[in-house]
C-alpha cells in the first residue's frame, strides 16, 4: 500500500510517530493496553483549534460561538471549549444540565430545539439563559405562559425556515421548507409581530440553521441574506434585532471532501452581519469536535466468505451508527504504521452486532489487517459516542481526552450492571 493512504487521513492530530498512530503525543497502542477496546478517543488540541479559528474569523464584530453540544457532551469536551470561552447550544434539558455541570455559564447558553416541553423552559428560565430560538408560533405562546407564571421575561429569537437547498444528506438538511424546522419564512413577519406583544417574551433576536455537513458556502450565503432582509423589515417595524445566530453546519472532511475554511465559511456571512450591527452567535458542533475524535477499535476476525472479505472489529453499529445510518464515510487506518504496506484487499469492516446495517466501512480497498490489529476509526468525535446505544446490550466505550502526551479517562466504560441498574424483574 502505499503512503497516500496513510496521508489520506483527514485529521491533522493524529499523526505517525515511530511508527505508531498517536493522538496527540500518545501512541493509541499504548493507550488500547490500558483502557481497553472500543475506545473513544479525543484530541484536545484539535478542539481549541476550531474553536480558536472561528473565534479568530469572527473577530471583526461581537460574537459568541455556542458549541452546539449535541455532537459529542461529554463533560469534559464541554468544560474545555467553556473555559476558552465558548458558550453552549442545547435542545433539552438534559443538554442544559450537562452544559450548567460543565461549568458553561448560563449568560452563554441558547435553547434550540423544535419541540420544547413546558418543564424545560422553565428549567432554562430559572437558569437564566441567554435566550430561546423558537420555531413555532405555539411554542411562543406556551414559553410566554410559561414566563408570565414565573413572574419573568423570556429572552427570545425566531428560528426562521429561510426555504433554502443546504445540499446535504437529506437526513440533516433542515433549511427546506419541507422540514419541520423553524418558522417558515413567509409566516416569520407575523410571528414576530404575535411575540412583540406577548407580555412574557422579549424579542431579541433571530436564528437560522440549515442544515449540517455543509460543503458549499452558497446555501449559507442565500439564508443569511434572507433573514438579513427579515431583520430589516422587523426594524421598519420597531421590532429591535440585537443577535442573529447563523446556527451551525459547517462541513468537515471525513474523505475527500474539500468544506470552506472558518475564514471562507466567514467571508459569506459577515457582510450581511456587520451591516445590521448585530452580536453573532453560531452553533457549531461537527466542526469544532468531529475530527478531534476517533474510535479506536481491535480486529477480532478476517473472514473470507465466497462472495466477500469480513474483517470483524470488537466496535459495532452501537458504538458508531453512522455509516448504518447515513452511509457516511468514516476513514479507517492502521494503528501500526507497517501494516499500511500489507497487500491491499477490499473487505467490509464490520461489527459482532446481530444486523447487516452493522459496518463501518463496505468494499473498502485496505491493507488487509490480521487479527489482534489495532484500528482507528477517524472523524468519530462528533455524532459518535453521543449516538451510542446499549443495542445487543453492549456496553457504551470509554471515552479519553488526551492533553499532549498524558491522557485522562473522562467516561468510564459502562460494565454490565451499568445495564440493568434501573430495571427489574417484576
Ligand atoms: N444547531 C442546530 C439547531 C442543529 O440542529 C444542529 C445539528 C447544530 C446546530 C449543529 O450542527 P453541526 O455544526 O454539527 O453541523 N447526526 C448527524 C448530524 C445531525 C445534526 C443535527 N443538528 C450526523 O451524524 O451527521
Amino acid at each position: 500500500m502505499s503512503n497516500d493512504f496513510l496521508h489520506m487521513t483527514p485529521t491533522t492530530h493524529y499523526p505517525y510517530r515511530h511508527g505508531q498512530l498517536c493522538c496527540e503525543g500518545v501512541p493509541l497502542t499504548k493507550l488500547a493496553d490500558a483502557v481497553g477496546t472500543p475506545a473513544y478517543v479525543y484530541s484536545r488540541a484539535a478542539l481549541l483549534e476550531s474553536y480558536g479559528a472561528y473565534d479568530h474569523a469572527f473577530k471583526d464584530v461581537p460574537h459568541l460561538v455556542c458549541y452546539s453540544i449535541k455532537a459529542n457532551s461529554n463533560l469534559a469536551v464541554i468544560a474545555t471549549l467553556a473555559r476558552a470561552g465558548a458558550g453552549a447550544d442545547i435542545v433539552s434539558g438534559g443538554e442544559l444540565h450537562r452544559a450548567l455541570r460543565a461549568g458553561v455559564s448560563p449568560k452563554r447558553i441558547i435553547f434550540s430545539g423544535v419541540g420544547k416541553t413546558r418543564d424545560e423552559m422553565r428549567d432554562a428560565l430559572k437558569a437564566e439563559i441567554l435566550l430561546f430560538n423558537v420555531e413555532s408560533v405555539g411554542e411562543l405562546r406556551a414559553l410566554d405562559e410559561v414566563a408570565r407564571e414565573m413572574g419573568t421575561r423570556a429572552p427570545v429569537a425566531l428560528r426562521v425556515n429561510p426555504d433554502v437547498d443546504p445540499q446535504t444528506h437529506r437526513y440533516i438538511a433542515t433549511g427546506l421548507k419541507s422540514a419541520k424546522f423553524g418558522i417558515p419564512y413567509t409566516q416569520a413577519l407575523t410571528a414576530y409581530e404575535e411575540a412583540a406583544r406577548l407580555p412574557g417574551l422579549q424579542v431579541v433576536g433571530a436564528d437560522m440553521h440549515i442544515g449540517s455537513q455543509l460543503t458549499k458556502t452558497s446555501p449559507l450565503g442565500d439564508a443569511v441574506a434572507r433573514v438579513a432582509a427579515l431583520v430589516k423589515q422587523l426594524r421598519e417595524r420597531r421590532i429591535e434585532i440585537t443577535t442573529i445566530d447563523v446556527g451551525g453546519g459547517l462541513g468537515i472532511r471525513y474523505h475527500d471532501e474539500t468544506p470552506p475554511s472558518h475564514a471562507e465559511y466567514a467571508t459569506v456571512l459577515l457582510p450581511a452581519l456587520k451591516e445590521l450591527g448585530v452580536t453573532v452567535l453560531l452553533e457549531p458542533g461537527r466542526s469544532i469536535v468531529g475530527n478531534a475524535g476517533a474510535l479506536l477499535t481491535r480486529v477480532l476476525y478476517h473472514k473470507q466468505t465466497d462472495a466477500k472479505t469480513f474483517v470483524v472489529v470488537d466496535a459495532a453499529m452501537n458504538d458508531l451508527v453512522r455509516p448504518a445510518f447515513y452511509d457516511s464515510y468514516h476513514a479507517i487506518v492502521p494503528v501500526t504504521e507497517a501494516r499500511a504496506n500489507a497487500p491491499v484487499e477490499t473487505a467490509d469492516v464490520v461489527g459482532p452486532i446481530c444486523e447487516s446495517g452493522d459496518f463501518f466501512a463496505k468494499d473498502r480497498a485496505m491493507p488487509r489487517p490480521e487479527e489482534g490489529d489495532l484500528l482507528a476509526i477517524l472523524s468519530a468525535g462528533a455524532y459518535g459516542f453521543v449516538m451510542a446505544s446499549n443495542y445487543n446490550t453492549r456496553p457504551r466505550p470509554v471515552e479519553v481526552l488526551v492533553d499532549g502526551d498524558r491522557y485522562t479517562i473522562v467516561r468510564r466504560r459502562e460494565t454490565f450492571e451499568d445495564l440493568v441498574a434501573g430495571e427489574t424483574t417484576a
